[in-house]
């Protein structure tokens, strides 16, 4: 059977899938293919983004309950997994796809940061996965034995990209929190994992100052170019499949190969050319 049709990957399996804001979404591409792969699940945002109503086709379309939630609350995190309990039972998988800076939104640089603001990136991007795990793992323990955890991140946890700001350190913060809980949960078969994805075109990614500039350097240099959101989505499947049972505490990256690639001919070949031009002007 072909992917398109999907390969009941996920048959019986069911899950949480947050932050799913419009169709260029990551998450809103991984709840199509966990959809396709035969997987129940809810969808969660924060109440805000749910005024827009987009979610309201994605919830028509897959069959699944959508439950508001601002993840920077922890009785708000904690009612939300009692609704989920009582709307499809214990669960297998979850997705994290949540990232917010408001000092990125406001264009505060890195040396001129407010504080207030610093505190809400790494509260909704980082310490919200935090917030979910604990609440879903021990407040309610209702995640099954030989379940999934994905978070998404970026590879500003390891290396510099200076317009992406205080996220560099919300995404070194998720990684962390994802090796701890994977490192608690590993007697119950529970899988923890973080996706480093390359740069992609949704709504997060392109209120990045630069962005476009990123997403071409990326693209040079990855041997493999840019991963889109379907193919995240593709590798997220597998990860919450009983296929990578015995993956747990890794950050992958699913980047086309640029985290590894020095440089790329292609770049080699316009960085010559440009000096070249220089040399002749
Ligand atoms: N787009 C990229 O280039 C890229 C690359 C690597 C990693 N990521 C990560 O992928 C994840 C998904 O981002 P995306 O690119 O699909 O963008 P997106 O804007 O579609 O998704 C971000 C989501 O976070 C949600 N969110 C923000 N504040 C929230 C809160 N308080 N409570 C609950 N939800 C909240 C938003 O409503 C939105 O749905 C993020 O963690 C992002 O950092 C994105």
């Amino acid at each position: 059977m072909s992917a398109q049709n999907g390969n009941g990957l996920l048959k019986g399996k069911k899950g949480i899938i947050f932050g799913a804001l419009d169709d260029r979404s990551i998450a809103w591409r991984v709840a199509l293919a966990c959809h396709r792969e035969g997987a129940e699940f809810a969808l969660s945002n924060a109440p805000i983004a749910l005024r827009m109503g987009a979610l309201d086709e994605l919830s028509k379309e897959t069959g699944a309950p959508v439950i508001p939630c601002d993840v920077s609350k922890q009785d708000e995190v904690d009612d939300l997994f009692s609704q989920v309990k009582e709307k499809i039972g214990n669960i297998d998988f979850i997705l994290h796809a949540i990232g917010m800076s408001p000092n990125i939104r406001k264009k505060k640089e890195y040396d001129d940061l407010n504080y207030t603001f610093y505190q809400q990136t790494l509260d909704i991007s980082a310490v919200s996965l935090h917030k979910i795990l604990q609440s879903a793992t021990s407040t309610h323990n209702m995640v099954n034995d030989g379940g999934s955890v994905v978070a998404l991140s970026y590879i500003g946890a390891q290396r510099i990209f200076s317009k992406y700001s205080d996220m560099n350190d919300a995404k070194a913060l998720l990684e962390s929190v994802a090796r701890n809980f994977g490192s608690r949960l590993g007697d119950r078969g529970i899988r923890v994992n973080t996706i480093s994805q390359g740069p992609t075109k949704t709504s997060a990614g392109s209120g990045i100052k630069g962005f476009d500039g990123m997403y071409e350097f990326a693209e040079k240099i990855a041997p493999l170019g840019n991963p889109s959101a379907d193919e995240c989505a593709d590798y997220c499947v597998t990860l919450f499949s009983d296929l990578t049972r015995k993956v747990t505490m890794q950050n992958l990256f699913h980047d086309g190969g640029f985290s590894t690639n020095g440089i790329s001919e292609e770049l080699m070949y316009d960085l010559q050319r440009l000096h070249e031009q220089d040399h002749n002007s």
